[in-house]
C-alpha cells in the first residue's frame, strides 16, 4: 500500500499558470491591478454567461459585498440554508443582520423552497424584515432555483447565489448563478479551479459590479487626491493570482470530466454495499461533482456508520470529510431563527465527502474504494 496521504480535494495546477505569472512579473503588474485581472473577469463572464464579474480576494468577500450592494443592514433578515459552510452566513453578521436558517430538501440537499416560504411568512408575521436570500449550490449540485426565485420575487427579496463550489455546474443549460441577482464564486485551494485564495462576484447589472470594484478598493472617490465618502474594503484580487486563475480556467472542462469520472467509479463500485447511496443528478442539472458525496444509513448497513467509515479511511491515510454540521446547531449561530424538520441534521449524520481531486490517479481512487469495501466486509 502506498504510504502517501490521499487528500480530499488538493489544488491541481496545469503548468500553464506559470506563463501568466511570469507575464505579471515581466510587466511588473504585481498588485491588485493589471491585465490579468481585467482578462480573468472577462473570461469568467464568458464562461458563465453572466455579463459582468469582479475578481476579489475570496468568495466570502464577494458575499459581503453582495449584501452591502443590496442594502442589507442591521435588523434585516437574510435567509440562507443551514446546510452550508459558515462562510455563507458570516457576512450576514458582518452587516449585523439576522441569518434565518432554512432546512434542506431531500432531492438536491439544498434550500427547501417550502421551508423558505414558510420562514419568510413567519418572519414577516413576527415583524422581521426579510431582505435577501442566499441559496447555495452545495457540492456543485444546483439548488431548485425556479421555485426559489419565484418566492423571492413574490416577497421582493434580492437573490445572491452562493456558487462557491459550483463553477461549471449548469441548470436548465444555464450556469449556476444565472438565476438570481448576484453570484458568488470561490477559487479557494480546494475548489474546482483555484487561485490559491480568491473569489468573484458576478451580475448582469454592470453598475453593481462597478460599485463592487470601488468598495473592494477602499471606496476611493474618483478624484486625483484621496477622498472617501463611504467605508471601503481591501477585497481585490492580486494580478498574479488572476494569472493563476486564467491558467486554471483553460482546463476547467477537463477538470470537471475528471471529477465526474471519480463520482461514476465510486458509485459503480460502492453503491451495492448495504446502506450506501449516492445522489442522482437532478433533472435538468449538470453537476460538476466538485466533491463526490455519499450517505451511509446505519439502519441498512448492518450498523456501519459514516464515522466508522471515515475513521477507517483516516487510518489508511485517506482524507474523507463529514458533511457540514448544520449552522443552526453551531454555538455562534444557535440564537438565530431556524425553520425545518431536520433533513440537514440527518445529512450531517450520514454524509461523507470522498477524495475527489481532479489530479487523483486511478490507483489512489481504487485504494479509497477498497478501504470502504473492507469497512463493510469487516
Ligand atoms: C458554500 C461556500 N460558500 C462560501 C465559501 C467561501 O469561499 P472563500 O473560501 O473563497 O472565502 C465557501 C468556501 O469554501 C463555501 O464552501
Amino acid at each position: 500500500m502506498s504510504n502517501e496521504w490521499i487528500w480530499l480535494s488538493p489544488p491541481h495546477m496545469s503548468g500553464g499558470e506559470l506563463n501568466y505569472i511570469r507575464e505579471a512579473f515581466t510587466d511588473n503588474q504585481v498588485a491588485p491591478v493589471g491585465r490579468h485581472i481585467d482578462r480573468f473577469e472577462q473570461e469568467l463572464a464568458e464562461y458563465t454567461g453572466i455579463a459582468h464579474a469582479a475578481a476579489l480576494s475570496s468568495g466570502t468577500a464577494a458575499l459581503h459585498l453582495a449584501l452591502i450592494l443590496c442594502g442589507v443592514e442591521e435588523g434585516d433578515d437574510v435567509l440562507c440554508p443551514s446546510f452550508t459552510f459558515a462562510a455563507t452566513a458570516n457576512p450576514i453578521r458582518y452587516q449585523k443582520a439576522t441569518p434565518v436558517f432554512v432546512d434542506s430538501e431531500n432531492e438536491t440537499w439544498n434550500m427547501s423552497p417550502e421551508w423558505l416560504e414558510f420562514a419568510i411568512q413567519d418572519r414577516i408575521n413576527k415583524g422581521g424584515r426579510p431582505k435577501a436570500v442566499i441559496p447555495v449550490h452545495s457540492f456543485g449540485v444546483p439548488a431548485k432555483m425556479k421555485e426559489i426565485t419565484d418566492i423571492a420575487r413574490r416577497y421582493e427579496l434580492t437573490v445572491i447565489e452562493d456558487a462557491a463550489g459550483a463553477m461549471g455546474s449548469f441548470y436548465h443549460e444555464k450556469h449556476t448563478g444565472s438565476f438570481g441577482d448576484f453570484t458568488v464564486l470561490s477559487f479557494n485551494g480546494n475548489k474546482i479551479i483555484t487561485t490559491s485564495g480568491g473569489g468573484a462576484l458576478l451580475s448582469d447589472d454592470e453598475s453593481k459590479i462597478e460599485q463592487a470594484r470601488y468598495l473592494a478598493t477602499q471606496a476611493r472617490d474618483p478624484v486625483p487626491y484621496y477622498r472617501h465618502s463611504e467605508i471601503g474594503y481591501n477585497y481585490r484580487m492580486s494580478n498574479v493570482l488572476a494569472g493563476v486563475g486564467r491558467g486554471q480556467l483553460e482546463v476547467i472542462d477537463e477538470r470537471i470530466n475528471q471529477r465526474r469520472e471519480h463520482f461514476k467509479q465510486y458509485r459503480l463500485n460502492l453503491e451495492s454495499l448495504p446502506g450506501i447511496s449516492f445522489p442522482d443528478e437532478p433533472e435538468a442539472a449538470f453537476c460538476n461533482r466538485w466533491l463526490t458525496t455519499m450517505l451511509v444509513n446505519p439502519e441498512n448497513s448492518g450498523g456501519v456508520t459514516r464515522e466508522e467509515t471515515r475513521l477507517k479511511l483516516d487510518s489508511e491515510k485517506i482524507e474523507a470529510r463529514p458533511f457540514w454540521n448544520p449552522l443552526h446547531l453551531q454555538p455562534v449561530f444557535r440564537s438565530f431563527p431556524w425553520y425545518g424538520d431536520g433533513v440537514c441534521e440527518t445529512l450531517y449524520e450520514q454524509g461523507l465527502c470522498l477524495p475527489s481531486g481532479s489530479g487523483m490517479p486511478e490507483p489512489d481512487r481504487n485504494r479509497v474504494i477498497s478501504s470502504i469495501q473492507e469497512a463493510f466486509w469487516k
